[in-house]
């Protein structure tokens, strides 16, 4: 089952608790939090997951893209976050951070940047609840889509399959109505959608059409 996640990156940050309800029918809110060191810009961080935490009923999938993720991530899963992920190449110690989200009660999650191969972390995969293989590079919504993740997304999902897990696979960046089907068919499960979601007219309607295409 296909799961797509809005991205509030491309809301009007004036307005989230409205842009968060306006998305009804999604799986999860996606939570970019960047602190302009880890990737060129900025955008949110705990005391805004606390609030949208209390706006939506919708769970939060937060995709921290900053540095020392070891210090900060178990805090974002203690604020309300569902599922908190991490930056491997952010992380010092990315099997102790994942005991630690897990331990506060949310899934635990790691994302690969665009140059960052999965091989080298095929043993901790266990480890997890989800991967997310980054298709753009992190930093700003609204960018195309890399074809050449594809087939990263392939082996990820292979490796995945042979270790018999039953984790989630996401994709991010540049995820449309004109993308989607061809990460669902690589081995994606998870979609998260920015600016396909919310530069639509009717974002709802946005989720359930990249939903329907996802599963096709
Ligand atoms: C980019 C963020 C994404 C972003 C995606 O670094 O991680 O979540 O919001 O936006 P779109 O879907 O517009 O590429
Ligand atoms: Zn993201």
């Amino acid at each position: 089952m296909a799961q797509i996640n809005p991205s509030i990156l491309s809301a009007d940050f004036a307005r989230l608790a409205e842009e968060a309800q306006a998305v009804d029918g999604a799986d999860w809110l996606h939570v970019d939090v960047m602190d302009n060191h880890f990737v060129p810009n900025l955008t949110l961080g705990l005391p805004v997951v606390e609030s949208l935490r209390k706006a939506t009923d919708t769970p939060l999938d937060c995709h921290l893209m900053i540095e020392q993720p070891d210090r900060w991530a178990p805090a974002y899963a203690e604020a309300g976050a569902g599922s908190v992920t991490f930056h491997v190449e952010a992380a010092a110690a990315p099997v102790r951070l994942a005991r630690e989200i897990r331990a506060q009660g949310a899934r635990a999650s790691m994302a690969l940047r665009p140059a960052t191969p999965i091989e080298p972390y095929e043993d901790l995969l266990p480890e997890l609840d989800m991967l997310l293989i980054m298709t753009v590079e992190p930093g700003f919504g609204g960018q195309a889509f890399l074809d050449i993740m594809l087939p990263k997304i392939r082996r990820a999902r292979r490796m995945m399959d042979r270790h018999g897990l039953e984790m989630w696979l996401q994709v991010d960046g540049g995820v449309s109505a004109s993308t989607i089907e061809r990460c669902a068919e690589a081995g994606a499960d998870v979609f998260v959608a920015g600016s396909a979601v919310y530069n639509a007219d009717d974002p709802a309607g946005a989720v359930a059409a990249l939903r329907e295409q996802a599963e096709r």
